[in-house]
């Protein structure tokens, strides 16, 4: 069994800080490492919709601490309560923790009421931090159970980033893969640089440099030749919403890494909170995707790479339907097909 205290990782995502909401800049990283302080929930609606902060879980701690400092200056709270949830859950579709937790912080509110306003402005504020400590506590127990996948002695291929950067701490994936070397495996990282964004390139591959993990950064489109060179033990990814039936949201890219995989007997695995289920949906094909700026797709890093007036289309998500998840990694253990039993076992739904 591995301890988790012994597992290290050196970014500090958000904390909550008298000041405001504090998070580290991930639309200026690797180049800077700046943190910005948002004083409002307009401040932080407004920090998940740019991407100051994203990847699934930390955008729904991100949010949660929206609804609390959006309590704390409430002047009409019982009032603006509904604005404030409302204006945190519009900023992005896709991840199903953004209104997991702005639910849960709603419940408790409404728990609350009659209860004298200070004593629920702290009760929230307290609930945000809970929130925050718990996606820990999360990730170091998927990292724990997903460690013993992960094949010795070998390549994992990751896209995008679901590492501490992704998620109050730690990470998803990407802590399945410090639980892994905690374990003691050889184990190296290839990092798909995941376009248009590059979240692998910026984020992954700086995140995983700062704590000393041996790290490749690949483009996209060399992920097929390396999963068919013998090289890589495993894929493992994040999600952003996962079906009843096991179809997994993530970012795109991840369905094309998912195909090739099976093709190459390569297990790809999901590894993801109970929070990111979302078993009202009987399929992915529920999950509404978001659409990004033209921008990302024309420019890079604020270089125009494509023709005036060309159409574009930026999904940025896809779905990889179960058939090419060999299981998915829970804190509270591993889901495999038929997935609508086992995901609805470990929830105990
Ligand atoms: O658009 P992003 O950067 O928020 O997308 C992030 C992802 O797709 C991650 O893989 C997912 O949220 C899991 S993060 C632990």
């Amino acid at each position: 069994m591995i301890s988790p205290a012994l597992v290290k990782y050196s970014v500090e995502t958000i904390d909550w800080t008298p000041a405001g909401v504090v998070m580290i800049d991930q639309t200026r990283l690797p180049r800077e490492t700046v943190y910005v302080t948002c004083r409002s929930y307009v401040e932080v609606a407004d920090a998940i919709r740019t991407m100051i902060i994203r990847g699934a879980p930390a955008i729904g701690v991100a949010a949660a601490m929206g609804v609390a400092i959006g309590a704390l200056q409430a002047r009409d709270l019982e009032a603006e309560m509904p604005a404030i949830c409302e204006t945190l859950a519009k900023t992005r579709p896709t991840a199903v923790n953004l209104f997991w937790a702005i639910d849960r912080m709603r419940k408790l509110y409404e728990s609350l009421r009659g209860q004298p306003l200070d004593a629920i402005r702290g009760r929230l504020v307290r609930e945000a931090q809970q929130i925050k400590l718990e996606d820990i506590a999360i990730n170091r127990a998927i990292g724990a159970n997903g460690a013993p996948l992960v094949p010795d002695g070998k390549t994992v291929l990751t896209h995008c980033n679901a590492g501490a950067l992704a998620t109050a701490g730690f990470g998803t994936a990407l802590g399945v893969i410090r639980a892994a070397l905690e374990a003691g495996k050889k184990i190296d990282v290839f990092a798909d640089e995941t376009r248009p964004f590059l979240q692998g390139a910026r984020l992954t591959a700086w995140e995983l440099q700062q704590d000393g993990i041996e790290t490749t950064l690949i483009t996209d489109n060399m992920a097929g030749h390396f999963l068919k060179s013998g090289r890589i033990g495993c894929v493992v990814v994040g999600a952003d919403r996962i079906a009843a039936n096991g179809d997994v949201a993530n970012k795109i890219g991840t369905y094309s890494v998912a195909v090739l995989a099976k093709e190459n007997n390569i297990p790809f695995y999901v590894a993801a909170p109970i929070s990111t289920l979302d078993l009202a949906l009987v399929s992915g094909d529920q999950i509404p995707i978001e659409e990004r700026s033209v921008a990302e797709v024309t420019h890079v890093q604020g270089v125009h790479v494509a023709p005036d007036g060309i159409r574009v289309a930026n999904p940025a998500f896809d779905v990889t339907p179960n058939r090419y998840v060999t299981a998915i990694v829970t804190e509270r253990g591993v889901a495999r097909a038929p997935f609508e039993e086992s995901l609805r076992a470990l929830t105990g739904k």
